[in-house]
């Protein structure tokens, strides 16, 4: 399919992490277009972090969820495109409990669908971007390096939060193929940026570390993950709505593999800390021993490769946003946080 941009998108937890990074891109990068943020403002979204642009008119914040079938139909209509990125999105919170991976990752998928359905029924072509993570392949062996997720890897999740958002992806797939709806879906590694909520293990780990609290490290640390800076991820889904083939999925990784215990090293250094600032803690169930991602396909048919995520300048970039926004991540880390890190790791700090 060829490039097209689109007038107005309708983007699905933009109050997220990677949410609030895309709003800020896509405003940025299409001056002409509007955006409509819809999110629920779970305890990981969060409206301050946009609150700067309250005043934008090519922006507009609804509150709501996307189990909501009327507020989802009407705003689809409203819109040439959907980036449906809202989610439950902690591995770690679904080993506690997936009723809400369940209802948000599949449920909620499922209603964003119908919704196009019913607008390409009455008319009303939609283009859909599905934003799934490479965690829906399962896991790789660590002495195969050589082995890396290709588009056509089978979907083997082993956590509830990949089972959940591998069901998402099928979803999409199966509504392409039947209601012939306009499509796409990226599978993208681990991101790091501005703006993540501190229960992933950057923000987590470097704002223990801002607070003099040591980081828990899960097992023996040799699980291996792929970086890739959060503007890196927005500009790959971007390109992928724009420009992607309808059906199709795109890998999107940074080439940028390291281990736990090699990432928690690399953040020690870059803050001045010592070693004995690691406590070593009990391993995650299923802990997926590796990820990594083949992105040849978004490089050769959309000419996207990572610019952002070279370390060690981007992880010190953002250990710096943490350092300089302490008043964005002291918020989030009061209240009912608390109660989820005793119960987590066994104490409150
Ligand atoms: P996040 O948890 O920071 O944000 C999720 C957002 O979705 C929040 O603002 C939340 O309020 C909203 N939300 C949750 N349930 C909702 C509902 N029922 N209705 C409306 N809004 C709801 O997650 P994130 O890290 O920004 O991830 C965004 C997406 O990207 C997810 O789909 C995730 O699976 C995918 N992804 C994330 C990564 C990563 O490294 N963070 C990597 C690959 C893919
Ligand atoms: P996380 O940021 O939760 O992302 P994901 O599970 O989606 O990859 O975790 C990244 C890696 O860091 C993962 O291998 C688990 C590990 N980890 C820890 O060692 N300690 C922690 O406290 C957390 C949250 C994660």
């Amino acid at each position: 399919m060829s490039q097209r941009e689109f007038q107005h998108v309708l983007l699905t937890g933009g109050c997220g992490f990677i949410g609030t990074n895309f709003v800020r891109f896509f405003l940025e990068q299409r001056p002409d277009a509007r955006l409509t943020n819809l999110d629920a403002l779970t305890y990981s979204g969060n409206a301050e972090s946009l609150r700067d642009l309250e005043d934008e008119p090519r922006y507009r914040f609804v509150h709501g969820n996307i189990r909501d079938r009327p507020t989802v139909d009407a705003l689809v209509r409203e819109c040439d495109a959907v980036v449906h990125m809202a989610a439950e999105s902690h591995v770690d919170r679904s080993i506690q409990d997936a009723s809400p991976f369940i209802s948000t990752n599949i449920g909620g998928t499922q209603t964003i669908l119908d919704g196009v359905r019913q607008a390409k029924g009455d008319g009303h072509d939609v283009r859909m971007c599905y934003v799934s993570t490479d965690e829906v392949y399962g896991q790789l062996p660590l002495d195969r390096p050589d082995l890396l997720f290709r588009e056509d890897t089978p979907l083997a999740p082993s956590s509830p939060y990949a089972a959940s958002k591998a069901a998402g992806d099928m979803l999409c797939a199966a509504y392409h193929h039947t209601f012939a709806l306009d499509i796409v879906t990226t599978r993208c590694s681990n991101n790091f940026g501005p703006y993540q909520f501190p229960e992933k293990v950057i923000p987590l780990f470097v704002t223990n570390l801002i607070e003099g609290e040591p980081v828990p490290l899960y097992g023996d640390g040799r699980n291996v993950r792929d970086w890739l800076h959060v503007l890196d991820h927005c500009e790959a889904v971007l390109r992928v709505l724009e420009g992607g083939a309808s059906g199709e999925v795109y890998n999107v990784g940074g080439n940028n593999e390291r281990s736990n215990l090699e990432l928690t090293h690399e953040i020690l250094r870059c803050m001045d800390q010592g070693e004995e600032m690691i406590r070593p803690v009990a391993d995650r169930l299923g802990h997926d021993l590796r990820y990594a991602i083949d992105a040849g396909k978004i490089e050769r048919e959309l000419g996207w490769e990572p610019t952002r995520s070279a370390w060690p300048g981007a992880l010190e970039a953002t250990i710096d946003w943490y350092r300089e926004n302490d008043q964005w991540w002291r918020r989030v880390k009061s209240g009912a946080y608390r109660e989820y890190y005793r119960s987590q790791y066994g104490r409150t700090k």
